[in-house]
């Protein structure tokens, strides 16, 4: 059986009973990944599902994308269909994925990627699926982990739709602060949000390029809204990032 030191940050295992943790442990393999590393791909069969918990793996979709033509007279040529990656989300300590299309039994619905080193558990599906069967509590805290994650799906859905692309920078910045921030007080005790993402995964996020997302970071900056290093943003003014998703 894997043993972890603490099932703290892992709410699918600290919502089970002792004896059924004891069996989804039984059922775990424990991989490291190094960082870059493709677990699997958007269209594959699958067969495991994982659970993080340690580092960060990112969840992508690509999309044929058809650039405006080119106006007459510009001298433009037919612009050419391109591929265009966008990051669903970005799965952190304690998030279970893959388990979708375990239970749906379709083909993988994005790609997963890591952005760090990880270390995961990995279940042979049907196993998991089976003690999802044979018992309740396993069962409710699959459904609790699929409420919480299209509850958040919503609100990106929400903040995406709504907002210009300086509100959308706002939300994913007050989400990750959310998501890996620390559990101190953000407003008086502002630190750094390490969130392992670059400006091209930022603006993947936001649908929007790169440059128009630097942009926004800039401005926040020099208003002193926040502070950015690469691959982490401190959050001095919270209140304000949320005043510009209204
Ligand atoms: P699966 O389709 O097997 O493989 C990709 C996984 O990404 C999927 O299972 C879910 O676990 C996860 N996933 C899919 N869509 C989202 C989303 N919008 N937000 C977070 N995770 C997702």
């Amino acid at each position: 059986m894997v043993s972890i030191t603490s099932t703290q940050h892992v709410p699918f295992l600290s919502a089970l009973s002792e004896s059924s943790r004891e069996r989804v442990l039984d059922l775990a393999t424990e991989l490291k990944v190094h960082r870059g590393e493709q677990l699997f791909h958007t269209g594959d069969p699958a067969r495991q599902c994982y659970l993080l918990l340690t580092g960060k793996v990112k969840l992508t979709r690509s999309a044929k994308h058809q650039p405006a033509p080119a106006r007459p007279g510009t001298g433009g040529r037919v612009n050419k269909v391109q591929q265009r990656e966008s990051l669903l989300w970005i799965m952190g300590p304690g998030d279970l994925f893959g388990e979708l299309s375990v239970f749906d039994q379709g083909t993988r619905s994005s790609t997963a990627t890591t952005v760090t080193t990880a270390t995961m558990l990995s279940f042979e599906g049907s196993q998991l699926a089976a003690l999802v069967g044979q018992r309740q509590d396993v069962a409710l805290a699959m459904l609790n982990m699929l409420a919480t994650r299209l509850r958040r799906s919503d609100d990106h859905t929400t903040g995406m739709v709504l907002s210009d692309v300086s509100g959308r920078v706002a939300w994913l910045l007050m989400h990750l602060l959310e998501r890996f921030g620390p559990d101190s007080d953000p407003v008086a005790n502002p630190s750094w949000v390490r969130h392992d993402l670059t400006q091209t995964e930022l603006a993947q996020i936001v649908g929007a390029s790169r440059e128009t997302v630097n942009k926004v970071l800039t401005d926040f900056e020099s208003r002193g809204v926040i502070e950015v290093r690469p691959r982490e943003v401190r959050i001095l003014q919270p209140q304000r990032l949320l005043a510009r998703m209204e």
